[in-house]
């Protein structure tokens, strides 16, 4: 059935205690839980939720119910208003659960011989009974009873002796963040004091033989506990902060109170086996799990419509993390082309939704770009919109006035509202319509007077047909013809359909640049010459609009080439000067030349009214990274010798950024130098970063065939660097032979399928292979619903999240889209299939 943000009622009973005993066993754990309860409205029954339970005994107050008093079905235990008492009670039950058999991974289940949970959104139902909602909060405490060496649950340690150990949690929580792991594990520890003087043991457990890899992200942990302090005034509220690595996990990490758990490529690293990206996602996930303490855990969610309340600005607050540990220009430039990469290419296709959805089937399906990046640009704008004191002040109201609570968009923006004495009523539009504005803009120039108008319109969405002007704060800043900044960045509000604002007194025709620092998630639509793109690249004060400018001219010339095949020569001179600018970071340089995305290109031609091409776009690309490789070869090869790293190893952004310049320059250039540098660097290198930067432009040019044989005997044994050799070969080698390559991957002894990051890395690969996915013959879409289907009783959430790799059938041409529609409808046939699945099926098909 379909779940409606419009039926929410609050449950009838509070619950005050939650006490646990868990009997570890692999086939049968044993689970006895007490729940204090007190009704709050007269003659409720006692409603609660459990899948995949076998119940043993049910008791009210110590005395078991007759098999009258209650109801068991397979998604829930009903207990009638006839057995409960008319004040506080207590209920005690007794399931039984296996959590060797749990291969989904929601629940308790094991991984490598070692138990762990994942209770999000709706996974401590399969543990017991219980109202399984966010709304409902208690204090746990917990026994774990297991012949394992560690037992860990949320809180405070309180009590344990060999073979069993007890916790306490006092902050009220919703079930969704309870936790328990067992296992033969090692610590990574350490210890932080608060600004309050409060010491915290910090522990970071991964199994025997891991513990030289943590080092990193204990580190990681201790700055962003000292960051939500300086910039949020959020200090760490338990004794002890512990963090557990699991090779089996759905997602990237939980933020189970106290208890964090991880997928163990989001925790360990090592210079041999990470690279700077890996490095920087490390610090970016252990900073928005601990984040999630203050936003998402003292205040959660009311129900899981409103996600994007916690996920949102947990998001945001991790991205303004990173930008002020690194450089914050290339983290903005980054976060946007992830933005546009995921969230743009959902909210375009049959998968869009608004960041609060009003209804779902399955909510492990809402975890999408559109809630946590999107949500995060709100926020974003939300602070652009009332600046930095408003902003502090805002939440400061929010920590104060919801503390301990459950809330909603709606409390959210209340705060800003009475905090600033701003009117959101029209903001609010942005959490509840779907899709990306497009604004365009025009401009006119007359006696000094300089004058931008903009129209705004939002495309339709499914369930959308009509949408409501939106509040969009538009930067923008003026220069001079001769590059000086007349007119700096200054807010713009843009509330209507169509808005003018003028600029006075000045002396001649400025340079606009508009959407600075990308102040709003929208579709700019202007045109603009390639000499002032060109201007832009060379005299921007905004970072990311002068990389924008790049990048606009990026992908006219691969629109234009991709379709009549004229070459656009202005594109590779404007390059020029940034290629020379040795003022500019490495980093951003680096991002200044990397070529925007096949899938990109796709979609910018599909809303320019034509029917892109998938292997005319992947021709086009290729060509013009040779193009480009030979117009500036002898400035490219100096940068690849200046910007090699002396010394060792140094995650940091300075040299991360050094080397992020190098590969990119080595990418260029293996086009024109036969692979020479890339082997010589793969032979030489020391770490990740290098290793698979060299491996990955041999695999561009076909060239890999010996690398990858060597990397694959060396690092064998090792599951994370794997992933890597799997991903990376399928995602970057030639279109026509992706599909066959899966085939051949999907054959290897080391494809453990059931393993989530090897399922994702091997699809993950094929389906970011543009042009090998959406293969002529429909050999790619074959393939992938194959594995689907395979995975999807094993695994339903990855299955489903997986199935996005079809959201962007319908802008093909009608061949494609026939093969692409067979795959999705014979995975929609399938008999018994998930819920998850068949909700994301039905939505790609466009009849849900
Ligand atoms: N709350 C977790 C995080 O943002 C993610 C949980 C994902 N859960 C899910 N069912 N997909 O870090
Ligand atoms: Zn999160």
């Amino acid at each position: 059935g379909t779940i409606r943000l419009a039926d929410y009622t609050p449950y009838p009973f509070t619950l005050e205690r939650v006490t646990l005993r868990v009997r570890l066993a692999p086939r049968a754990t044993r689970v006895s839980a007490r729940l204090e309860l007190a009704p709050q409205v007269d003659g409720a029954a006692l409603v609660l939720d459990g899948e995949m339970l076998h119940l043993i005994s049910v008791a009210i107050d110590g005395a078991p119910l007759g098999p009258n008093d209650y109801r068991v079905t397979p998604t829930g235990l009903t207990i009638h208003p006839a057995a409960l008492p008319e004040g506080p009670f207590s209920l005690e039950t007794d399931v039984e659960i296996a959590p060797e058999a749990n291969t989904a991974l929601e629940g308790l289940y094991m991984s490598n011989g070692m138990y762990c949970t994942q209770c999000e959104a709706e996974g401590f139902r399969k543990i017991t009974y219980y109202p399984d909602r966010p709304d409902v909060m208690a204090p746990f405490r917990v026994r774990i009873e297991g012949d394992l060496p560690v037992l860990l649950s949320n809180g405070n340690p309180v009590a344990s002796g060999p073979g069993w150990a007890e916790w306490d949690d006092p902050w009220p929580k919703p079930a969704y963040l309870f936790a328990l792991v067992a296992g033969d594990l090692v610590a990574h520890s350490d210890s932080f004091t608060t600004q309050s003087g409060r010491e915290v043991a910090l522990n970071i457990y991964v199994r025997p033989g891991d513990e030289d890899r943590c080092a990193f992200a204990m580190e990681a942990l201790k700055r962003s506990m000292r960051w939500d302090e300086t910039e949020y005034g959020r200090e760490y509220d338990l004794d002890l902060f512990n963090i557990v690595a699991v090779d089996d996990f759905n997602m990237g990490a939980m933020e189970n109170k106290g208890l964090n758990i991880f997928n163990s490529k989001w925790v360990l690293a090592s210079p041999e086996t990470a690279t700077d990206k890996d490095y920087e996602r490390i610090e970016a996930i252990i900073a928005h799990e601990y984040f999630h303490n203050w936003t998402g855990n003292r205040i959660t969610c009311r129900d899981w419509f409103q996600l994007c309340l916690k996920e949102g600005l947990t998001v945001f607050r991790d991205q303004c993390f990173t930008a002020d540990l690194r450089l914050g220009p290339v983290k903005r430039i980054e976060d946007v082309m992830t933005l546009r990469a995921r969230q743009f290419r959902e909210d375009q296709g049959p998968l869009a939704h608004p960041p609060r959805p009003d209804h779902y089937k399955e909510i492990n399906n809402f975890y999408t770009a559109t809630v946590y990046e999107k949500g995060a640009e709100l926020v974003g704008m939300l602070k652009r919109l009332v600046g930095d004191e408003g902003y502090r002040k805002a939440l400061d109201l929010y920590f104060a006035r919801h503390d301990g609570q459950a809330c909603t968009i709606e409390d959210w923006l209340a705060v800003f509202e009475e905090a600033t004495g701003r009117d959101l009523a029209q903001f609010k539009h942005w959490y509840t319509d779907a899709g990306t504005p497009r604004v365009t803009v025009s401009e006119d120039w007359a006696d000094g007077r300089y004058t931008l108008t903009f129209e705004q319109s939002t495309p339709p969405t499914p369930g959308q047909p009509k949408k409501p002007p939106r509040h969009i704060p538009i930067t923008v800043g003026l220069l001079s013809p001769n590059g000086e900044e007349i007119v700096s960045s200054t807010v713009l509000e843009l509330t209507k359909t169509r808005e003018s604002f003028t600029f006075e007194g000045l002396g001649a025709k400025p340079v606009a640049s508009i959407l600075r620092d990308f102040s709003a998630p929208v579709v700019l639509d202007r045109k603009v010459s390639t000499t002032e793109r060109a201007f832009l690249l060379t005299h921007d004060t905004d970072p990311f609009n002068r990389w924008e400018a790049g990048r606009m001219l990026a992908r006219e010339c691969l629109m234009a080439r991709a379709t009549a095949g004229t070459a656009e020569p202005g594109y590779l001179e404007a390059l020029g000067p940034v290629l020379a600018d040795d003022d500019a970071d490495p980093a951003f340089r680096a991002l200044c030349l990397s070529l925007p995305g096949e899938d990109e290109i796709a979609q910018a031609l599909f809303d320019a009214g034509q029917t892109p091409d998938p292997d005319a776009i992947h021709e086009a690309r290729e060509t013009l990274a040779k193009d480009l490789a030979r117009a500036h070869e002898d400035r490219l090869a100096a940068l690849y010798d200046a910007m090699a790293v002396p010394g060792p190893y140094q995650p940091d952004a300075g040299p991360a950024g050094q080397r992020s310049l190098r590969l990119a320059a080595l990418g260029l250039l293996s086009r024109l130098d036969g692979g020479a540098r890339a082997e010589a660097l793969f032979a030489s290198a020391h770490n990740m970063t290098e290793s698979l930067g060299a491996l990955s432009s041999l695999i561009a040019q076909g060239r890999a065939e010996a690398a990858l044989a060597t990397f694959r005997a060396r690092w064998q044994g090792d599951r994370l660097v794997m992933d890597k050799w799997f991903m990376t070969q399928l995602a970057l080698c030639p279109p026509e032979t992706a599909p066959d390559l899966a085939r051949k991957l999907a054959d290897d002894p080391l494809f453990d399928w059931k393993n989530p990051n090897r399922f994702r890395a091997l699809m993950g690969g094929l389906a970011a292979n543009h042009a090998g996915f959406h293969r002529r013959d429909g050999a790619g879409y074959r393939f992938y619903a194959d594995w689907l289907i395979r995975l999807d009783p094993v695994n339903p959430q990855t299955a489903a999240r997986l199935s996005t790799a079809f959201e962007t059938w319908r802008r093909l041409d009608p061949a494609r889209q026939a093969l692409a529609r067979a795959a999705l409808e014979r995975i929609l046939g399938q008999e018994g299939l998930s819920r998850d699945l068949a909700e994301m099926t039905g939505r790609l098909l466009g009849i849900d």
